[in-house]
């Protein structure tokens, strides 16, 4: 395959970052389709942790030819604030992607705090009011803001309507001459990387470049397959990455799927298979369990093959890449959801209505778990029986094959079991 996705299974943080930085050793190109700086990408390599939140996760790596492509929302403050952080870097940005502003910031907190007990439990990034912004027309793009004269009509077209909406919420105005001055320092930083990426990766396609598609959140956040309304606002399925890039839907080859050994969620919604308590806390601990961009403690659940069969459905996967197997390290009895129980019925899929989701109970199958340190294993026939036992299991209740396992944060402590590229 030379065309990948890397697609989050679940509701994001299963490792998407580590993963996409291990595949981008053979990747000529790097490419972020969606969302913003709510996500959080963890890459670890020589020891030295790094986290990236709106670039691409071959951003570390000079030889390689990172994305931002259309379907992106950038804030242009975060992004200085994060390239400013790297020395040596390649990067692209579509003249098509949506900008975020401060009004966004304030409309995303306010949006949540009216919403009271219904609230979303975003990452108040301003993600879900810029993309309904592009959704109504009354977006900014890249093109016009990197362009002096155009972005300060355009921007005082925007606040017109933008101050009405923030004054009926009580939330502050804000001052087009303040705003723009500080922006216009923030695009004319960005100015030198953007481009049509639709016209760029179209002839990398045809040059026969090694492309990785990095998918951020995961499918159960997806605005249409996620558990709606407690999902983010862009789709990460590797069905969104042609038209969020402008390229040809036969142009993907493939879907890589990331999935934790277990379950986590950051912000409210249903979770059928979630722990609680002691053990709950343990897993957390171990895995580290706390959000990369909002640093929130994550819920912890049993790995729900429900989920991953409903993904793979909706997104499409080739391959599964099974991350942080070592947390599971020392646990007695490895429980794994195989159905719903709903209103008297077994179901193998997710209900629309999320009041539905919410009653779903988990039927489990127990696996036996293993003792073993893992952490320094090379090969798949290294492992423990029982954490072969665990993983063989989980590729026959998705029937997807794996390719990679991981057993610790670092680059080398990944495993590939099937090449991709
Ligand atoms: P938003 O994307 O900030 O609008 O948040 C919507 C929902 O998506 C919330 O439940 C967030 O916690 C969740 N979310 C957004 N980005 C991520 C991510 O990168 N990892 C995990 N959850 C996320």
């Amino acid at each position: 395959m030379k065309r990948i996705v890397v697609v989050g299974t679940q509701w994001g943080d299963e490792g998407k970052g580590k993963i996409t930085d291990f595949l981008a050793q053979k990747a000529d190109i790097v490419v972020r389709f969606q969302g913003g700086n709510n996500a959080g990408h963890t890459v670890v390599f020589d020891g030295i942790k790094r986290s990236l939140h709106m670039l691409p996760s071959g951003i570390l790596n000079p030889r390689i030819q990172n994305v931002m492509s259309n379907g992106m929302v950038i804030n242009p403050k975060a992004f200085v604030e994060e390239i400013d952080k790297l020395e040596n870097f390649n990067l692209k940005i579509s003249d098509r992607a949506h900008i975020v502003l401060p009004y966004h910031l304030e409309l995303d907190k306010a949006y949540e705090h009216f919403r009271g007990n219904e609230k979303i439990g975003t990452t108040h990034k301003g993600i879900g009011p810029a993309y309904t912004d592009k959704s109504s027309r009354l977006g900014l793009r890249v093109s016009t803001f990197i362009n002096e004269e155009r972005f300060k009509i355009k921007l005082a077209e925007l606040l017109k309507v933008k101050n009405q909406e923030l004054r009926k919420l009580g939330s502050p105005r804000i001052d087009l001459d303040d705003l723009y001055t500080e922006y216009l320092l923030y695009a004319k930083r960005m100015a030198p990387y953007v481009c049509d990426t639709s016209v760029y990766l179209n002839k990398a396609i045809e040059e026969n470049k090694n492309i990785l598609f990095e998918g951020a959140q995961g499918v159960l956040l997806c605005l249409d397959h996620g558990t709606y309304p407690f999902v983010t606002s862009s789709s990460p399925t590797a069905s969104s990455v042609p038209l969020n890039t402008g390229i040809a839907p036969w142009l993907v080859d493939g879907a890589i799927g990331v999935t934790k050994a277990y379950t986590t969620r950051v912000g409210a919604g249903p979770m059928p298979s979630e722990i609680l308590g002691d053990l709950a806390d343990y897993i957390r601990k171990v895995g580290n369990e706390f959000g990369t961009t909002t640093g929130r403690p994550r819920r912890i659940g049993w790995l729900d093959t429900v989920v991953l069969r409903h993904t793979k459905r909706t997104s499409g996967l080739s391959f599964l890449a099974v991350t942080l197997l070592d947390v599971l390290t020392g646990i007695d009895d490895l429980k794994i959801a195989v159905s719903y129980q709903f209103k008297d019925q077994e179901i193998d899929y997710i209900p629309a209505e999320i009041e539905d989701f919410e009653a779903c109970k988990p039927n489990y199958i127990t696996m036996p778990g293993w003792k073993e340190d893992i952490t320094l294993v090379k090969s798949f026939d290294e492992l423990p029986l029982n954490t072969q036992n665990y993983l063989n299991k989980l590729n026959e209740l998705v029937g997807v094959p794996l390719s990679i396992f991981s057993v610790g944060p670092d680059r080398n402590q990944t495993i590939m079991v099937k090449e991709i590229f």
